[in-house]
C-alpha cells in the first residue's frame, strides 16, 4: 500500500490539524489539496490509497471502495439485544454485564461495540488491530463519533484501541486475564454479505489464525475462546473449535473453546 494523507477542498483549521496528525501517526506524506482531485493527487504521488480529513472524520479511498468509522450492524443488533433478543456472537461468548473481552481482530468494531455495550459500564473490551491505518481510522471513530444515542455513544468510548499483533501482545498478558477472547479473522473465502468489510480488505491484515494463537488465548481466556468464520469453514476443525454455534440460515458461526479444560 502506498498511503497519502491530504483534506477536503478548502479545510476548515480542525480539519487540517486532523490530517496532519494523522500523517504523523501513520508516517505517510501530507499533501496540500489545493484545487486537485484526489485521481490527480494519487497520480502525482504515485499513491494507490488516500487517506481524505474531513468535518465528519477522516476517510479512507481505497480499491475495494470507501472506509470510513461507522455503526454498520451494530446499532441494529444493539436494538435487538435491548428488546431481549439473542446475539449469537454474545451467546457464543457467554458475555454478560461486568465481564471483559479482549478482541483480537478489532477492524471495523462493529462485534467491539456490540460486546462493549453487552458488558455495560462495569465490563471491559479491548480491540488490537495489526493495520495502522485501520486502528487510526477506528480509533478516530471509536473516540469521536456521535450516532445521538448516549448509551451507544457510551459503549464505543469504553473501547480501549491498541495497534498490535494479537501474537505478540498474548504472549506477554498474563494467565486468566480477559473473561473472553475473540478471533474475527480475514474470512479465507470472503462472504459475499459481509460487503462492510470489503474496503478493508486491501488494508487489512490477510494471516490465518494459528494454532499457536488459539493456545496463548487459552491461557489468557478465563472463559472462552470464540472464532467467527464463515458457516461450514475448516478453520473450526483445523483450529480445534468442536463446539460451533450460530443461526440456522445464517452464513455465520462461532466456535467456542471453554478455558480452563
Ligand atoms: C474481519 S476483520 C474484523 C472485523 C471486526 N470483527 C468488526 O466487527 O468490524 C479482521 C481484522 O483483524 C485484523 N487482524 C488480522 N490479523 C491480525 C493480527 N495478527 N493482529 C491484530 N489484528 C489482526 C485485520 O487487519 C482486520 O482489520
Amino acid at each position: 500500500m502506498n498511503l497519502i494523507v491530504t483534506t477536503i477542498h478548502k479545510p476548515t483549521p480542525t480539519v487540517a490539524e486532523q490530517a496532519e496528525e494523522l500523517a504523523e501517526r501513520l508516517a505517510a506524506p501530507f499533501v496540500e489539496r489545493g484545487r486537485s482531485s484526489l485521481g490527480s493527487l494519487c497520480a502525482e504521488h504515485d499513491a494507490d490509497t488516500v487517506l481524505v480529513a474531513a468535518k465528519g472524520g477522516p476517510v479512507v479511498h481505497t480499491a475495494g471502495g470507501e472506509y470510513f468509522f461507522h455503526l454498520s450492524m451494530a446499532e441494529l443488533r444493539i436494538n435487538n439485544l435491548k428488546d431481549g433478543k439473542p446475539d449469537h456472537m454474545i451467546s457464543a461468548m457467554g458475555l454478560a454485564r461486568g465481564m471483559s473481552v479482549l478482541d483480537c481482530t478489532l477492524g471495523l468494531a462493529t462485534d467491539a461495540v456490540v460486546a462493549s455495550f453487552a458488558a455495560g459500564e462495569e465490563g471491559r473490551v479491548v480491540g488490537l488491530e495489526a493495520s495502522p491505518l485501520i486502528a487510526a481510522i477506528t480509533g478516530y471513530g471509536l473516540a469521536g463519533f456521535a450516532s445521538g444515542r448516549p448509551d451507544v455513544d457510551a459503549a464505543l468510548r469504553r473501547i480501549e484501541v491498541i495497534r498490535a499483533d494479537y501474537n505478540a501482545y498474548l504472549a506477554n498478558l498474563p494467565d486468566a486475564s480477559f473473561d473472553v477472547v475473540y478471533f474475527d479473522p480475514m474470512f479465507r473465502a470472503p462472504v459475499a454479505a459481509s460487503s462492510s468489510l470489503r474496503p478493508i480488505r486491501t488494508l487489512a491484515d490477510p494471516r490465518p489464525v494459528g494454532p499457536e494463537a488459539v493456545a496463548a488465548a487459552l491461557r489468557v481466556a478465563k472463559r472462552r475462546v470464540v472464532l467467527k468464520e464463515a458457516r461450514g469453514s475448516g478453520e473450526f476443525a483445523r483450529l480445534g473449535f468442536a463446539t460451533v454455534v450460530g443461526g440456522k440460515y445464517s452464513s455465520i458461526h462461532y466456535g467456542i473453546l471453554e478455558a480452563g479444560c
